[in-house]
């Protein structure tokens, strides 16, 4: 097994690039925090039918389920390397802000208010909105829409084992209810990408406190470095400015880098290093 490394470092001496971001990029990422808050600003990007040959709980609420792109392409890695493909389902990916509208309403008639405090973001506050969310499920034939079973034994186990490797986060624990607003979801998996993802799984972080996490690494000032063996990320943090914020990136060709707002004040850039973290990108 790898070592795990995470450790605070200057900037790397690459050459960069500075590039203009515009203000509406901070709604845009895979590191946007969502929450009543922080509602969702952008219409959501790169949105993909989850293909046949990953198991769907088909329903009247979302009878052909969608993701974001590159979160359906982990997702499917995932659920290949747990062995899960037969056992667990996907139930729930991408709502549009009419669908939470309408299971918010539902829930409220059927459940009340208590549970759909609990259970449904509000429209416009649910991570369904952006495609970077899905639920599962153990599938026995019938899946439950709201509160899917998900437990820890089998497939949907080693499922939570591995989520983080590929970019996913269980992102309603049971300890953090008062940061997320949310109860305990074991269902409801959030990408955020790699490293991030165990990063804030190592740490015990949210992405609430992630995203104040990060400020810490402001960018030219201290930088993290994280990652499995000798193939760490760089990660930085650039605070955004009332108009187009300056933002510096790799400049090499074959450079490979994600950059992310955050939702909130500012962008994520993590670099991932040319010789590893492919499956990762
Ligand atoms: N179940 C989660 C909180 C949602 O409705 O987005
Ligand atoms: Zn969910």
């Amino acid at each position: 097994m790898t070592a795990w490394t995470m450790r605070r470092g200057k900037p790397s001496a690459r050459a960069s690039a500075v590039v203009q971001m515009r203000r509406d990029r901070l709604y845009d990422g895979e590191l946007i925090l969502v929450n009543k808050d922080h509602p969702v600003r952008r219409p959501a990007q790169q949105i993909v039918p989850v293909p046949d040959g990953i198991l769907q709980a088909s329903r009247r609420e979302e009878p052909g389920i969608l993701l974001e792109r590159t979160c359906l392409a982990l997702l499917s890695a995932l659920l290949e390397a747990c062995g899960g493909r037969t056992s667990i389902a996907v139930v729930s990916g991408y709502r549009s802000r009419a669908a939470q509208e309408r299971l918010y309403a539902t829930s409220l008639r059927e459940n009340g208010a208590d549970f759909t405090a609990k259970y449904v973001a509000l429209p416009g506050a649910s991570e369904h909105e952006t495609g970077l969310a899905v639920d599962v499920g153990l599938y026995e034939g019938n899946v439950d829409y709201i509160r899917p079973a998900f437990p820890d034994r089998g497939a949907c186990g080693v499922f939570k084992r591995l989520a983080a490797k590929y970019g996913f986060v269980q992102r309603y624990r049971a300890d953090k209810t008062d940061r997320t607003g949310i109860a305990c979801e074991p269902w409801h998996f959030r990408y955020v990408g790699y490293p991030h993802s165990v990063i804030m799984e190592r740490e015990g972080l949210c992405l609430e406190e992630y995203t104040e996490f990060l400020k810490q690494y402001a960018c030219g000032e201290t930088h993290l470095y994280a990652g499995e063996g000798a193939s760490l990320a760089e990660i930085y943090y650039v605070r955004a400015e009332e108009g187009d914020t300056p933002v510096p990136l790799p400049r090499a060709s074959g450079a490979r880098w994600r950059l992310s707002g955050n939702n909130k004040d500012g962008f994520v850039v993590t670099v991932y290093d040319p010789e590893g973290c492919d499956r990762h990108v």
